[in-house]
Formats: structure tokens, C-alpha cells, sequence
């Protein structure tokens, strides 16, 4: 199996001052799906930018598709649009994520910026408009927008460019409950697919159909267990201890 991010030893603090990561080792293989788990604050967020190459560790290493990423190679034209095709990221607020003035423009941006032909990006923008069912948004101002229509806009915006590997940041915070249904279910299909999955969340119900493996962070933020998901919901005492079910929890989420 292809070794899709290796980190190694990854620190990081926020104007070297906060810190976000402490010691950060894990690795991702190809078509796994991998759910970040812990308590508010403790690196999951943080962890993503640096996979999608928006943040670089202080210490440590970090490999993407067996090369090394940082931030001196992604000033790099070539390295940078190679890298940013195959890495796609969904953020964890879709207003950070839509700026123009049209969701079709929006969702034409990043294959306009890989010098895709116009053409091409056009059909490919009808395509995933289709595909996501939001057509009849098209020629909409994204910023006018529903938190739950903007989402789907930030996920076409990357889908179209049908990365190989999808980084979303709490996916299904924030949506009405049909909205969430319909995107575990996407989050299903493009599993089925074999899309790398990194995702951050909170959500224990939906994690069995999200991910095959889960890291869980602590508040230290250094990675507490990395097991598959089964092991992880299975394990009281680990859930307690990240932060991640409270003492009052009847019962924990089904391992199934
Ligand atoms: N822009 C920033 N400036 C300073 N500190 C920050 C910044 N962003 C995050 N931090 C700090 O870094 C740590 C990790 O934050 P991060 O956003 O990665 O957590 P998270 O696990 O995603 O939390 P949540 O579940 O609340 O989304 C926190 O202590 C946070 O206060
Ligand atoms: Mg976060």
C-alpha cells in the first residue's frame, strides 16, 4: 500500500507562543480513512493546515507522496500546483473558504488557478454543481448563502478538482440533520472511491461509516492512541480521558 503522509516528531505553537502540536508521528496510507478525535484545542485543526501545506511544523518532518513538504518547495510553481491537485481540504468554517462573487466562479477557481482550459473547467463545474445538487445555486453570491448551502459549495470547490486525497475539518458541524445524512453519505461514497480521508470531528455516532482508524489527541497535544475505530469506541476509559465522552455519557457510542 502507498504511504500518502508520513510526519514525524511534528511540533508547532501559534506565535511561538501557544502550542498546538507536541511530537506529532503518524502516518497515512493510501485509500485509508482517518478520523482526528480530542478535545477542543488539542491540534486537530492544526494538524490538517500542516497536511494541506497552509502551516509548517518548527520541528519535525513532514512527507507528502514520499517527498518531503515545506514551505520553501511549495514557493515552487510546479511542486505547488502538483501538490495542491492531489490535496484537497474542506475547512472547518466555509466563510474562510468562499470569496467570489459567483458559486459557479467559486467552484471554477482552483482548476482556473492549475491552468485547466476554460472549457474544460466549465464542464467540469456543471458536473460537480449536478453531483452535489446545488445547480440551481449556480449563479448565487456564495457570501449570501446558508451555512449549510456554503458548505456545499466549499466541497464542490474541491471536489472538482478530484483530488486524491480529501482533508475536511469537522464535516458535518453545523448541519441540519438531513444535510449531515447527506454527507456522510458522500463521505461514504468517496470512500467507496478509495479517496485518502483525513477528517476532524466530534461526531462518535457517524464514525464508524467515516473512518477505518482514528488518532485521538489529548489536551497535551500529543497523540494519545491511534487504533481502528472499533478499538477506539470500545475503549471507555480512553474516551473519558481524551475528552471526548463525559462522565455522565450513558452509554458510549456502537463500535459496531
Ligand atoms: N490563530 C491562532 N493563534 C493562536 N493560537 C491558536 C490559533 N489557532 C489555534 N490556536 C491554539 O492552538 C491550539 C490548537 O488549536 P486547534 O484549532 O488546532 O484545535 P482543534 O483541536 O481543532 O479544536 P476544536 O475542536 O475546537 O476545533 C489551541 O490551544 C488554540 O488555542
Ligand atoms: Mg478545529
Amino acid at each position: 500500500m502507498s504511504v500518502v503522509f508520513e510526519c514525524t516528531g511534528l511540533h508547532y505553537r501559534y506565535l511561538e507562543r501557544f502550542p498546538a502540536l507536541d511530537g506529532v508521528s503518524l502516518q497515512v496510507n493510501g485509500g485509508e480513512t482517518v478520523a482526528l478525535l480530542g478535545a477542543n484545542g488539542c491540534g486537530k485543526s492544526t494538524l490538517l493546515k500542516l497536511l494541506d501545506g497552509l502551516l509548517f511544523a518548527e520541528r519535525g518532518t513532514f512527507t507528502a507522496f514520499g517527498e518531503e513538504v515545506t514551505e520553501d518547495k511549495l514557493e515552487d510553481e510546479q511542486f505547488n500546483h502538483g501538490f495542491r491537485a492531489r490535496v484537497g481540504f474542506v475547512f472547518q468554517n466555509s466563510d474562510a473558504q468562499v470569496f467570489s462573487p459567483s458559486v459557479r466562479e467559486e467552484i471554477a477557481f482552483g482548476c482556473l488557478q492549475l491552468g485547466l482550459d476554460r472549457a474544460v473547467a466549465a464542464q467540469r463545474v456543471d458536473d460537480v454543481l449536478e453531483m452535489l445538487d446545488i445547480a440551481e445555486l449556480a449563479d448565487r453570491a456564495p457570501f449570501q448563502l446558508s451555512g449549510g448551502q456554503k458548505k456545499r459549495v466549499a466541497i464542490a470547490s474541491v471536489l472538482v478538482m478530484n483530488p486524491e486525497v480529501l482533508l475536511f475539518d469537522e464535516p458535518t458541524a453545523a448541519l441540519d440533520p438531513r444535510t449531515q445524512f447527506w454527507l456522510i453519505e458522500l463521505l461514504e461514497q468517496l470512500r467507496a472511491a478509495g479517496k485518502t480521508i483525513v477528517l476532524a470531528t466530534h461526531d462518535l455516532e457517524s464514525l464508524p461509516s467515516l473512518a477505518d482508524r482514528c488518532v485521538v489527541f489529548g489536551e497535551n497535544h500529543r497523540i494519545l492512541a491511534d487504533a481502528a475505530t472499533a478499538t477506539v469506541l470500545a475503549d471507555r476509559e480512553l474516551l473519558l480521558s481524551a475528552n471526548l465522552i463525559h462522565a455522565r455519557s450513558v452509554r458510549q457510542p456502537d463500535p459496531r
